[in-house]
């Protein structure tokens, strides 16, 4: 029979675990475990409360958008889900998600001092010098007129130097950067800078638009929609779709009716 032993938690989110549940927050900090999103999900399900967050060292499913896989090895990255129970409606989601953007950029920024600039690559991504360091996945348990809950979840390449041969050249991390790859001052900065972006949502949904402005990464590049026009991003609207000049007409796009053509 093996004797299978339970995978240990690293020293950095042993200390994690103290000082994020250890002061009052609805939290499970843990070693391994298939994806933190569904995790929370379940959690939520079960009535978890709004702020709840799940923690892993390590996924064997973590997941992207369009079920991509989320590679997440021991010891080299954050995958961070949060449990929102925001007072919104299905089709505000989208916000919730470039709002979790504008926080782990802000946090990156924060671990990378200053070296290299973030940025947000429309509608979930955050890059660095051209390569994607972290991206978000939100998903929602939605009723016809409100969210019931919104699972944000976000994965940061933290310390790996090496990525397999399909993201090499496409994919960085804090570590490649130059930037502090302290895991329990990222993650209470991303939780922090989350608490900062969904408060300002709420507060003036119309300002998302220009709060993103400035770290935009799509902004005057050309793009093609689905119909085969081809344009040019100017900015993304309060809704949180991509706004693209079209021969002189504004038109509004949806994630995944847009692809960036090489510059
Ligand atoms: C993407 O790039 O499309 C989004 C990636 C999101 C990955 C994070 S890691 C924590 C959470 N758990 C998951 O299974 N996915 C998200």
């Amino acid at each position: 029979m093996v004797n299978a032993q339970p995978p240990e938690l690293p020293q950095d989110y042993v200390e994690l675990r103290r000082r994020l549940c250890e002061l009052g927050r609805a939290c499970r900090v843990l070693a391994h475990t298939g994806s933190t999103n569904d995790d929370l999900r379940a959690w939520a399900r079960e009535g978890a409360p709004a702020g709840a967050v799940v923690v892993a060292d390590a996924q064997s499913r973590g997941r992207g958008r369009h079920e991509r896989a989320w590679s997440t090895p021991e010891g080299e990255t954050i995958a961070l889900s949060v449990l929102l129970r925001p007072p919104l409606s299905p089709q505000d989601l989208p916000k919730v998600a470039l709002s979790a953007g504008l926080a782990a950029r802000a946090a990156i920024d924060a671990a990378l001092g200053g070296r290299g600039r973030p940025r947000i690559k429309w509608p979930n991504d955050v890059f660095v010098d051209g390569r994607k360091i972290a991206g978000v996945l939100v998903e929602g348990a939605l009723s016809s007129a409100r969210v019931e809950h919104a699972v944000v979840g976000i994965g940061v390449n933290v310390a790996r130097t090496v990525f397999p041969p399909d993201l090499a050249g496409s994919a960085t991390s804090i570590a490649l950067e130059g930037g502090d790859t302290d895991r329990v001052r990222l993650v209470l900065g991303l939780l922090d800078a989350l608490d900062v972006e969904v408060r300002a949502l709420l507060a003036e949904p119309s300002a998302l638009g220009a709060r993103l402005r400035p770290w935009d990464m799509l902004l005057g590049r050309a793009v093609s929609l689905d119909d085969g026009r081809r344009g040019v991003a100017s900015g993304i609207a309060e809704d949180g779709r991509l706004i693209v000049e079209v021969e002189g007409v504004t038109v509004l796009a949806h994630a995944g009716e847009v692809r960036v053509l090489p510059s």
